[in-house]
């Protein structure tokens, strides 16, 4: 007698253990669990994009207003020379080339050279000057500052370039436009 209840003590957890394994495939095979294909709660984007390795991708774009007093010009029209002047002319009167005259463009507005075929990139900030902001965003990375632009030029990465070429762009009117 004694011993089957000892048989009986060892005997209860075992089937417990039995009819919780049981009770655990029928669960499976009755309820059919599918896997969520998105998660129920979507992050917003700003987490998704600190999570994501956009940091590398999209580099700071750093102004180039602290360097225009002291950038130099003469470097600047060098500069142009090499990068833009096969598109641009620079002279008071220069003709459209393959991009629009830019005599006097610092401070003018977005697309308003006569004559020339602007992008709907630009023609849609016909109501925006070209600040510094503006010029140095674009000479950078004009796809990217502009998406849609017809502009087909890499860009320009040294920030004291940039600064020298915006510098020599502003030297280009009458009565250049007050420094940032
Ligand atoms: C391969 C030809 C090409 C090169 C090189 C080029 N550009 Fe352009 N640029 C263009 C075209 C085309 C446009 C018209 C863009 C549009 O409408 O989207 C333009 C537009 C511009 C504008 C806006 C003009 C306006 O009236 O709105 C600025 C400013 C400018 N370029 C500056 C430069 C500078 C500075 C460089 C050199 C660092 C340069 N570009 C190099 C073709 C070029």
């Amino acid at each position: 007698m004694a011993d089957l209840e000892l048989n009986k003590l060892f005997a209860a957890p075992l089937v417990a253990g039995v009819v919780f394994m049981g009770a655990g495939i029928l669960g499976e095979v009755v309820v059919h669990p599918h896997r969520l294909e998105r998660a129920a709660i979507q992050l917003g984007e700003g987490v998704v994009a600190a999570a994501a390795p956009a940091a590398a991708v999209v580099a700071v774009l750093e102004s180039i207003s602290p360097l225009l007093v002291a950038a130099n010009v003469d470097t600047g029209r060098q500069l142009a020379q090499r990068n833009c002047s096969s598109c641009h002319s620079f002279n008071e009167g220069g003709r459209n080339g393959v991009g629009p005259a830019l005599y006097g463009i610092v401070g003018r507005n977005h697309a308003q050279v006569a004559g020339f075929a602007y992008s709907n990139a630009n023609r849609a900030l016909a109501e925006k000057p070209w600040d510094y902001d503006a010029l140095n965003a674009f000479i950078a990375t004009p796809a990217r500052s502009m998406p849609g632009t017809k502009m087909n030029f890499a860009g320009i990465a040294n920030t004291q370039q940039r600064a020298d070429v915006v510098a020599y762009l502003r030297s280009l009117a009458a009565t250049p436009v007050a420094l940032p």
